[in-house]
């Protein structure tokens, strides 16, 4: 049996009457941006992240992009982040003409260490944005406390996390701004490109909704230079049929990673923990092995699909060549070793199982071809 890394064909499958359905309602109307069925998905998400505003924009990217403007943040401030992210998260920073500052990760959950956030506080700092990696929150009170201490906004990139809750709290309903991505493979995935931020605070809000549709609130009247990021019709009627299938869906993905967990447990891979007080809601499940390449290559030739996210820490991609930015070990180790194992809300137990034989077996093979393996880690 071959183990995709995903399948969102039979998402679409599980629930193809209604997605059908409700994009012929859009096509009928032919209201195709903004409108009332962006207008409907942004009241239900708010009301799903327990927030005031949701403003639907056109990725994940330009919904932390919009968010940094709206906050102010531009050329000479600097915002605090990870490396170890999708590129997104430091390019918005970078196109808000803010600096990217990056600080290391804790091993055990790959997120952000706040113990080393005031070291990294300048008098530059303005904003902190902290990834919740692969569906599990940040440790967010600490987060708060020192940018409160300090004076600094937090924008969450909650890109991964739609729907994981923080001491019962969603991700993202936290700082000022939450920022999601709905591309197709995320937790809530769209058939195409889609972003959102969250916010309760109306000001913030209004500039938003003003940045996504060209600095204009009225057509033809332009109160400031903007974007064009806005949600569609078609992509938001998707979301606010699958929004209503998403706890249900990340609860299925977190039984798949117990039962990972319990396979793994006595393969020599370091499986993902979940620190106290949040839910985990494995947009993916991240092990990590020694000697990686040889044992992704194995588990390719068996037909089983992995993948690394990310190779290359942000302060090591070519873009970012001429800031030389100093080493961060933690990040730099974790991406040698991480894994991304197959995971969607569908999988079946043999799936599960499949891909759990196949890096045991792997594992085994790749330590016996190594003179004398040292410890992960
Ligand atoms: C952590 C993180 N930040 C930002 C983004 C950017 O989102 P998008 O691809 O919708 O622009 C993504 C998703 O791809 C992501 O995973």
């Amino acid at each position: 049996m071959s183990v995709p890394f995903v399948d969102l064909r039979q998402q679409y499958h599980s629930i193809k009457a209604e997605i059908d359905a409700a994009l012929l309602e859009v096509l009928e109307s032919s209201s195709y941006i903004l409108g009332r069925y962006v207008e409907r998905f942004e009241d239900q998400v708010c009301r799903f992240l327990d927030t005031r505003y949701a403003i639907g924009v056109n990725s994940g990217t330009d919904a932390l992009l919009l968010s940094l403007v709206a906050a102010g943040i531009g050329p000479g401030d600097e915002v605090i982040t990870v490396a170890n992210s999708f590129f997104a998260t430091a390019e918005a920073i970078s196109l808000s003409g803010a600096k990217p500052v990056f600080v290391d990760v804790q091993e055990h959950t790959f997120n952000m260490d706040s113990s080393l956030l005031e070291a990294a506080v300048t008098s530059r700092t303005r904003a902190i944005v902290p990834v919740h990696l692969y569906g599990q929150p940040c440790d967010m009170d600490e987060i708060m406390a020192v940018a409160e201490r300090f004076g600094l906004i937090v924008i969450e990139d909650a890109c991964q996390a739609m729907g994981a809750k923080y001491k019962g709290r969603r991700a993202g309903s936290i700082g000022l701004a939450g920022c999601f991505s709905f591309v197709p493979a995320k937790n809530l995935g769209s058939f195409g490109d889609g972003g959102m931020v969250v916010t309760s605070d109306e000001l913030l809000a209004a500039k938003i909704r003003l940045l996504r549709d060209h600095g204009s609130a009225r057509k033809y009247e332009h109160e400031r230079v903007g974007y064009n990021s806005r949600l569609d019709s078609l992509q938001a009627a998707v979301l606010s049929v699958k929004l209503g299938y998403l706890d249900d869906w990340n609860a299925a993905r977190g039984r798949w990673a117990a039962e990972y967990d319990g396979l793994l447990s006595d393969v020599d891979v370091v499986r993902p923990s979940t620190s106290p007080g949040r839910s985990h809601i494995y947009h993916l499940y991240v092990v990590r092995a020694r000697d990686r390449a040889s044992v992704q290559a194995e588990l390719g030739g068996k037909g089983v699909s992995t993948l690394i996210h990310y190779p290359i820490p942000l302060h090591r991609q070519a873009a970012y060549r001429d800031a030389n930015y100093p080493e961060l070990p933690v990040t730099e180790k974790l991406a040698r070793e991480i894994l991304s194992l197959p995971m969607w809300p569908m999988m079946s137990s043999e799936q599960v199982r499949e891909t759990a034989e196949a890096l045991q077996r792997a594992v085994g093979s790749a330590g016996a071809s190594k003179a004398a393996g040292g410890r992960l880690g």
